[in-house]
């Protein structure tokens, strides 16, 4: 079965993550939007509490201003691990090391042309287990 990408944004995201959604549909992955309504002024940690439920064996994206509110509010979630990235690298090693399941994104910080390309990296890019899957099952 394919992946879902699980979206969710803050007021300062939800434009890149609008964007990021509609490329994702045009290429055929699964998407499901906890937030697909802009409500200004709302706050992170809300759509985080929200979404990150819905991650389970899947992906997702969480765009805010920075990533940083995001990523900290994702990471207090069971089962989530989430890195905040600025550049593919990052995005790499955040799967093939960390074996994160979210993705944050900051909007304020990137362009779209950035973002896409820091996103498809990480879906794109496989766990490699070995000596990584031991430093990360002390995470659990
Ligand atoms: C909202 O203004 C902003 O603080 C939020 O999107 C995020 O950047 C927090 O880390």
């Amino acid at each position: 079965m394919a992946k879902r990408i699980v979206l969710t944004s803050d007021h300062a995201g939800f434009r890149l993550k609008e964007f990021l959604k509609k490329d994702l549909i045009e290429k055929g992955y699964v998407v499901v939007d906890d937030n697909p309504v802009l409500e200004e002024g709302d706050d992170y940690p809300d759509r985080v509490f929200s979404a990150a439920p819905k991650v389970k064996h899947d992906q997702g994206i969480f765009v805010c201003g920075t990533g940083i509110g995001m990523c900290i509010a994702a990471n207090k979630e069971k089962g989530i691990i989430a890195a905040d990235c600025s550049m593919p690298k990052e995005a790499h090693l955040a799967r093939a090391h960390n074996n994160a399941n979210v993705l944050c994104l900051g909007a304020r910080l990137l362009t779209r042309d950035q973002a896409k390309r820091i996103m498809y990296t990480f879906l794109k890019t496989s766990f490699e287990g070995g000596r990584h899957a031991r430093r990360v099952e002390k995470l659990a």
